[in-house]
């Protein structure tokens, strides 16, 4: 390689470095800061209905003691576990976007009876195998969002106890929204980061044998109101295979 071409593969590198290192968080930080997408209301209401899906599902967030947020957000999810009676004692929320972060410390400051951790980390690369370990790890729209989503999975194996509960949002590809989304993407309007929506043979090897699928379900939306909402439903309705959203409840086996 001559010198000039090393030059410039240096200057790409360094590129790419920066790029990844603050422009993908910046993304999430002006979401979190002024996207309609943080609305406070809806961000409550949709944590609700998620959690009420897991509990039409079996799960009971009674009985769990440490629970982990891999891309917690604002913390919206967790203040809602939270509300419920409940034997919690630590809640570790991790995320990307350190705007996000500060919005789930004011959201959470007043537990004082609870330990609250909150980790600014990017969940593509691997945080340390002698990390906490939880009874339950939560992972709603998250996976979706990372590029090295084999790198998260490995993390919240090894932080999840044995036995323990993983709970996981994915955007399923059977979906309006999927459709709008690749339109909105090669228009260059697509504003989410990067995104992939899961399909359920890419689940299956994606879990690897890791993991006991314990339940799942294909949801048509969480209280969205558009015509794409609409149209997923009535998809739905016709096809069960289809629909915005799939919830997955698994076990550490
Ligand atoms: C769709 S939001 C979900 C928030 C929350 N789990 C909920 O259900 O309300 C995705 C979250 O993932 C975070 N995120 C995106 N990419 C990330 C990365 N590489 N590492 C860590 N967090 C990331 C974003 O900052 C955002 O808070």
């Amino acid at each position: 390689m001559s010198i000039n071409k090393k030059g410039n593969f240096l200057i790409d590198l360094v590129i790419l470095y920066v790029y990844k290192k603050f422009c993908m968080y910046s993304i999430w930080d002006n979401i979190w800061e002024k996207d309609v997408y943080s609305k406070e209301d809806d961000r409550t209401i949709r944590s609700q209905v998620k959690l009420d899906i897991f509990k039409s599902m079996g799960v009971d967030f009674g009985n769990y003691q440490s629970i982990g947020d891999f891309g917690g957000g604002a913390g919206y999810v967790v203040e809602e576990i939270l509300k419920a009676p409940n034997v919690i004692k630590e809640v570790c929320l991790y995320d990307g976007s350190q705007t996000a972060l500060q919005l789930a410390k004011e959201k959470l400051d007043y537990r004082k009876d609870i330990v609250c951790k909150f980790y600014h980390q990017d969940l593509n690369t691997p945080l340390p195998a002698d990390h906490n370990k939880f009874d339950l790890i939560l992972c709603f729209g998250i996976l979706e969002h990372l590029e090295k989503m084999d790198q998260c999975l490995d993390s919240v194996y090894n932080c999840l106890k044995s036995g323990g509960d993983l709970l996981i949002v994915w955007s399923y590809r059977n979906s309006f929204f999927y459709i709008q989304r690749k339109i909105l993407h090669l228009l260059g309007k697509w504003n989410y980061s990067y995104q992939k929506e899961v399909t359920k043979k890419f689940l299956d090897r994606f879990l690897d044998g890791k993991f006991k699928i314990v339940s799942q379900k294909i949801v048509p939306d969480i209280c969205g109101k558009g015509i794409l909402t609409s149209m997923d439903i009535i998809s739905h309705k016709l096809i069960d295979a289809t629909g915005r959203y799939m919830f997955i409840h698994l076990k550490k086996i």
